[in-house]
């Protein structure tokens, strides 16, 4: 059960990494709405990925590394750990100063020059300069640490 709880949640965190990059890729070509739907769709996907990791932690599952390279391994953790929960706080800063924008702009993503709507865009695009890239780097170490301890992992707890 945790197992399967553990799984779901790397898979909904790469997944979440992968639209993310649909998203960038969509503003880049100037298509707003279609990266709102990609960014909300992101969130969501984050948002699943966090209910399982509680879940999971809350059924007590853990799983110890034993492979190789040790020193590495926990850097990568660390790294991991402690960005994924700065990711929390500068996603809801993108996605805050987005909506503002976005009802700022009477809901027309063509209007976001307005002066109502321009400074939350401006303050939009100046997170997500660090939301991205640290989203990006928790989705994929997320994923490396799972195969890590699917190949290297020994279950302490909660198995
Ligand atoms: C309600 C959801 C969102 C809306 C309505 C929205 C809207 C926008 C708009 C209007 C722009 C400026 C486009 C332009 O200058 O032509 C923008 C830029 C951008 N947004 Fe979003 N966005 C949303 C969520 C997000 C999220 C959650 C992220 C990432 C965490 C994100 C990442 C970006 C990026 C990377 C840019 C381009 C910045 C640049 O290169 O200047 N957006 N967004």
């Amino acid at each position: 059960m945790a197992e399967t709880i553990n799984t779901l949640s790397v898979i909904t965190i790469v997944i979440s990494g992968l639209v993310l990059l649909l998203g960038v890729y969509l503003i880049k070509s100037g298509r707003r709405e279609a990266h709102m739907k990609a960014m909300l769709t992101a969130s969501t996907l984050a948002t699943i990925f966090l209910v399982l990791y509680l879940t999971r932690l809350g059924l007590g599952y853990e799983k110890k590394y034993i492979g190789p390279n040790k020193g590495a391994y926990l850097l990568l953790l660390v790294s991991h750990i402690i960005l994924a929960a700065a990711n929390l706080p500068l996603a809801l800063l993108a996605l805050w100063n987005a909506w503002k924008g976005y009802l700022a702009s009477g809901r027309n993503l063509g209007n976001i020059d307005a002066p109502a709507a321009r400074p939350f865009f401006a303050r939009h695009r100046l997170w997500v300069k660090w939301t991205v890239p640290v989203w990006l780097y928790v989705a994929v170490t997320g994923w490396i640490i799972y195969l890590l301890l699917h190949n290297y992992g020994e279950v302490t707890r909660g198995g």
